[in-house]
């Protein structure tokens, strides 16, 4: 062998130890990567149900509201599920320890939001706080609306706009007939948002709101099958959401130049309007805002408050006529704490200790918004599962709240079970999160909340409540809508008997 060694001529001689060395080094790092695989193998993707070629599992998504189908499904393949929905990944997530994965171990990766069409078109290229990316300008306009218009001590300044709103609806309440509450609550919530973000009324501005909500909260094929640009050809979903996007926009340029012609002296009678624009014209924030900007934060108060604040009030008054023990028992406490007085204010709420647990408790039966949608910007891993990177995901607030594992008699509407209960709206505990949790959690919860405690207070005081025809309580219809705000499917009918002269 030496003297073959010997023997072989100088260059050749060096190419052998080179490739004898390159092979060493090849098999060494292939063994090590055998070694690493064993040592630490990438974890399986989550399991699901059977798939069809081209459409994944979307034939699975039909039949009931997506929420609780995607529950149905969890009980079969686990709290931590991958569905191919038409070419995009969706991981669903359903249990609280899969939650915790999601939002407090990987909050940063999953801190991010679905692309979808129409939040580019219609929410001004995602750049509202609901629809943005997660990082600086987010953090910025999320705070600048907390601090302008949801914080605490913004929404106590906003108790007049509550109360006028709530009187309105009290002293036009038809009485003695059936009366679509379902409409009422819905005008309500509206309108309160409307005079806390931009002042007043705008003639043809809500019908585009409602527009934008309907089109924003539905499912878009296109949004399924990126990749096929036909699609989008044939149904002409983006151009449709063109044609929503200029109308909004030439209202929203209306409203803008009115509050930029009728500027307001005095900070505290501005709206989120004026203080958004007073901002921007200071040039101060780090991140300089633009005229769309403004309007898509604006946008998102309408989207993210009055279909939730009107729904959660409509489940309310449904599961109230559903229990009468309960109603019975809301309706002493109010006028019991009441003590004669026909008008409830805002210190008088903080007594009524079981209504806040009727609301409570109808946010974990009807959790508005019953799928947390998330994106993973990279992969990582949740309960030994791996989460593709770009994978939607999808925390499954509905499922948790009705999962027995966490709740006792988890279908019955029992406001008792939140007696002496530290559950929060924090989204400190997971199987509660009606508004979210972790760094995208809803920033108008007390804004909501104020509404919703003092109109359902309000109603319990004034009127007594029957469900028309004579319709017995467990005959009241309580399914709910398709849709990505669980509201329900039929509009609540009620007969109202003033109790009080309506209060002036
Ligand atoms: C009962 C009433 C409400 C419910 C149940 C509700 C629920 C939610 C939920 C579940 C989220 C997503 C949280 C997450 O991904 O972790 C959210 C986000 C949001 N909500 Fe609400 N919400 C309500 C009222 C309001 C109100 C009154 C406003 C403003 C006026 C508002 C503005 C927003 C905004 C801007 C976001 C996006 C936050 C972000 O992405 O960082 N919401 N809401």
């Amino acid at each position: 062998m030496e003297m073959e060694l010997q023997a072989l001529p100088q260059p050749l001689l060096l190419a052998f130890f080179f490739l004898l060395a390159l092979k060493f080094l090849l098999k060494s790092r292939r063994s090590d990567s055998n070694l690493s695989q064993v040592l630490s193998p990438e974890p399986p993707l989550p399991p699901g149900p059977w798939r069809l070629p081209l459409v994944g599992h979307l034939h699975h998504l039909v039949g009931k509201p997506t929420h609780c189908l995607l529950g149905d499904l969890a009980a079969v393949h686990g709290p931590v599920m991958l569905l191919k929905v038409g070419q995009v990944d969706v991981v669903v997530v359903s249990s609280r320890a899969a939650a915790e994965a999601v939002i407090k171990t990987h909050d940063v990766n999953c801190s991010n939001r679905p692309d979808v069409a129409v939040a580019r078109i219609v929410a001004y290229d995602c750049t509202d706080i609901a629809f943005s990316s997660y990082g600086p300008f987010w953090r910025q306009m999320k705070k600048v609306c907390i601090v302008e218009m949801l914080s605490a001590r913004r929404v106590k300044s906003f108790a007049a706009v509550r109360e006028r709103n709530i009187l309105d609806l009290m002293t036009n309440m038809p009485t003695g007939s059936p009366v679509n509450i379902s409409e009422k609550l819905m005008t309500l919530s509206s309108n309160i948002i409307t005079e806390s973000s931009v002042g007043k009324k705008y003639d043809g501005f809500l019908p585009v709101v409602r527009e934008v909500t309907k089109t924003i909260t539905g499912f878009s094929i296109v949004d399924s099958f990126p990749s096929w640009k036909f699609l989008d050809v044939l149904t002409g979903t983006t151009s449709r959401f063109w044609r929503i996007r200029r109308r909004l926009d030439k209202i929203m340029n209306e409203i803008i130049k009115l509050h930029q012609a009728e500027k307001k002296s005095n900070p505290a009678e501005e709206d989120l309007m004026d203080v958004l624009l007073r901002i921007k014209e200071q040039g101060d924030l780090e991140i300089p805002i633009t005229f769309d900007n403004i309007k898509a934060c604006i946008l998102d108060m309408f989207l993210g408050g009055t279909d939730t604040t009107a729904t959660t009030l409509e489940w309310a008054m449904s599961e109230l006529m559903r229990n009468p023990e309960v109603m019975k028992k809301a309706q002493i406490e109010v006028r019991e704490t009441l003590k004669g007085k026909a008008r409830v204010e805002d210190g008088d709420v903080e007594k009524l200790s079981y209504l806040k647990m009727v609301i409570k408790e109808t946010l974990r039966l009807h959790t508005p918004i019953p799928l947390l949608p998330r994106a993973a910007k990279q992969s990582c891993e949740v309960m030994g599962f791996k989460i593709p990177e770009g994978s939607r995901v999808v925390i499954n607030a509905w499922a948790m709240g009705r999962d027995p594992a966490y709740w006792e008699d988890p279908e019955s509407f029992w406001p008792e079970r939140f007696a002496g209960s530290e559950t929060d709206y924090k989204g400190t505990y997971l199987e509660y999160v009606p508004f979210g949790s972790g760094r995208r959690i809803c920033p108008g919860y007390q804004f909501a909340m104020a509404t919703m405690e003092l109109a359902l207070a309000q109603m319990l005081l004034c009127f007594d409540w029957e469900l028309p025809g004579g319709m017995r309580p467990e005959e009241l219809n309580m399914e709910e809508k398709f849709g990505a705000t669980a509201s329900r499917k039929l509009a609540l009918w009620l007969i109202a008997t003033p109790r009080f002269p309506p209060p002036a």
